[in-house]
C-alpha cells in the first residue's frame, strides 16, 4: 500500500510537471514516504532524515509523507526542523498545492485532514512495475484493533464508487497490464457508495472478467467480513489468484478478545473450513502478532496449534510493538522484549518446517509463473506462481529473449522454504 501511495505521489507531481530524477542528491525536491505501523518502521524514517540532512540535504525542500506525517502532523517540524512538508496520505491530492505554497514563500506546510474523499483519484498515477499493477478501491478502516495505529493514520474507511474502479481497472488492461491487485487495509469491507452497491465478491468478481486480465489479487482480509460470497467468487474466477491473505494475528480466543478482533479461533478455523472445501484450492498465509499484552505461555501455544492446524503457506510474524492512541497501551501485563523475541523465533522456526513441507509437496506439479524479472548471476528468470510463490527456472539454451511479463508453464524440480525452483515446460 505504502508503495503504491508513492506511486501517485509520483503520478500527481508528474502530471503537474515535475520530473523524477534517479537519486536523492539530484533532486531539489525529496518526498519521504513512511509506514508507522510498527515503532521500527517509525524509528527508522527519523534515521533516515537525520542521515540525509548530514549528506547533502541542505538546500533541498524536504517532505515527509504517509503515516508518521499523519500520527505526528506539526510534531515532526520540532523533530526535524529541516523539514517544510507533513502531509498524510488523504492530501497528496494537494500536494501539487501545497508545494506552491512554499514556493511563494511559506516556510512551512501541512495536509492532515481527511475531509478528502477522492484521495484515490489521483489524475494520474505512475506505476513501478509494468506487468502487475496496484489498485486502490477503499481506503482506511473502520475496525478498532487494540493494537493498531492504522485507524489514527489513515482515517475512516472510504471505498471508492464501483464505475471508477472498474474504469481504472480497464485502463490498465488497455496499458498493457495483465495483473492487477485490489487494495484496502480492509480490501473486504468494501462497500460501493454508488446506488449499484456492489459488496466486495462482486468489484472483485467484474474485475477478474475484464478481457484480457490474466490475474487479480488481493490485500488485506479481515477475517470477520470474509464472507463465503468471496470464495464463491474466486472459485468461479480462474483470473483470481488462487492465494489468500487472512491475518489471524493470534490462535488464542482470549488474546482475540484482548485484541477486540470480532472473531473467535472458532469463527477464524469456519472460515478456513470454507477455504479447505472450496473447489480450487487456495494458498493461505497470514500475520501473527506475538508478545500481546497479557499473552500468556497457554495462549501463544493456541498460537502454535493453530499454525498446525491450518497449515500456511507462508506467514509474517511481528512482536508486538506499542503504538499511539492506541487503547492497548493501557493494558497491563506487558510481556518483556526476550520473551516477545523468544516466542517470535518459535514461530518462525516452527513456520519454516511447515513451509519445506508444503513448498517440497509441489515438486513435479507444473504452475503457471508470471515473468517477472532475470536473475543475471543465477542465469534464472524470477517468475511468480498464482499462489504467489516465487518460482525460479532456467531457460535452456540461454536464450536471451526477453519473457519478462509473459505467462510460461514451469515444472516444479527443487523447492526450500521460501521459494521453487523448476524448469520450463515445452507445450507440443
Ligand atoms: N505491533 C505488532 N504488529 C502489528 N501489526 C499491526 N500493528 C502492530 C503492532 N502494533 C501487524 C499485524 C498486521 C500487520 C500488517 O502488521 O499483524 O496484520
Ligand atoms: Fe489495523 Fe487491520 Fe485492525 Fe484495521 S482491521 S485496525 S488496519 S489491524
Amino acid at each position: 500500500m505504502n508503495a503504491h501511495d508513492s506511486e501517485k505521489v509520483v503520478g500527481t507531481l508528474v502530471a503537474e510537471g515535475y520530473a523524477q530524477v534517479e537519486t536523492p542528491e539530484a533532486a531539489e525536491l525529496v518526498l519521504y514516504n513512511t509506514c508507522s505501523i510498527r515503532d521500527k518502521a517509525e524509528q527508522k524514517v527519523f534515521n533516515r532524515l537525520q542521515n540525509f540532512k548530514r549528506e547533502g540535504g541542505k538546500g533541498k525542500t524536504i517532505g515527509v509523507l504517509g503515516c508518521v506525517a499523519q500520527q505526528e502532523g506539526e510534531k515532526l517540524f520540532e523533530r526535524a526542523p529541516w523539514v517544510s512538508l507533513v502531509a498524510g496520505s488523504a492530501s497528496y491530492a494537494n500536494l501539487g498545492q501545497m508545494l506552491v505554497q512554499l514556493e511563494t514563500g511559506d516556510r512551512r506546510v501541512t495536509g492532515l485532514s481527511f475531509d478528502r474523499a477522492e484521495a484515490f483519484d489521483t489524475p494520474f498515477t505512475r506505476r513501478d512495475n509494468p506487468h502487475r499493477a496496484y489498485l486502490t478501491i477503499i481506503e482506511g478502516c473502520d475496525k478498532s484493533c487494540a493494537y493498531c495505529v492504522v485507524p489514527f493514520t489513515r482515517g475512516p474507511e472510504r471505498s471508492r464508487t464501483a464505475e471508477s474502479v472498474m474504469a481504472e481497472a480497464r485502463g490498465l488492461v488497455e496499458k498493457g497490464y495483465t495483473e492487477v491487485q485490489l487494495l484496502g487495509q480492509n480490501v473486504n469491507s468494501y462497500r460501493d457508495p454508488s446506488p449499484a452497491g456492489w459488496d466486495f465478491a462482486t468489484v472483485l468478481a467484474r474485475v477478474a472478467e475484464i478481457p484480457g486480465m490474466r490475474r487479480v489479487r488481493y490485500t488485506t482480509s479481515h477475517p470477520r467480513d470474509f464472507v463465503r460470497g468471496i470464495v464463491d467468487a474466486m472459485d468461479a474466477n480462474p483470473a483470481i489468484c488462487d492465494h489468500i491473505h487472512l491475518p489471524v494475528q493470534s490462535g488464542s480466543s482470549r488474546v482475540l478478545a484482548a485484541m477486540d478482533r470480532l472473531y473467535t479461533r472458532d469463527e477464524y478455523l469456519r472460515r478456513i473450513e470454507w477455504i479447505k472445501s472450496a473447489r480450487r484450492r487456495y494458498s493461505l498465509t497470514t500475520d501473527i502478532i506475538v508478545g500481546f499484552p497479557g499473552e500468556t505461555e497457554a495462549d501463544f501455544e493456541e498460537t502454535l496449534t493453530l499454525l498446525d492446524e491450518v497449515q500456511y503457506d507462508s506467514l509474517f510474524s511481528f512482536k508486538y510493538s506499542e503504538r499511539p492512541n492506541t487503547a492497548a497501551l493501557a493494558m497491563g501485563d506487558r510481556i518483556s522484549e526476550e520473551e516477545k523475541q523468544r516466542r517470535l523465533v518459535i514461530v518462525m522456526e516452527k513456520q519454516r518446517a511447515i513451509q519445506i513441507r508444503r513448498n517440497a509437496e509441489m515438486i513435479g506439479t507444473i504452475q503457471e509463473v508470471h515473468v517477472e524479472g532475470r536473475h543475471r548471476a543465477l542465469e534464472q528468470w524470477i517468475g511468480r506462481t498464482s499462489c504467489n510463490r516465487t518460482l525460479n527456472f532456467s531457460y535452456p539454451e540461454a536464450d536471451e529473449k526477453d519473457m519478462v511479463g509473459t505467462y510460461l508453464p514451469v515444472r516444479v524440480t527443487r523447492a526450500g522454504p521460501n521459494s521453487l525452483v523448476g524448469e520450463r515446460v515445452f507445450v507440443v
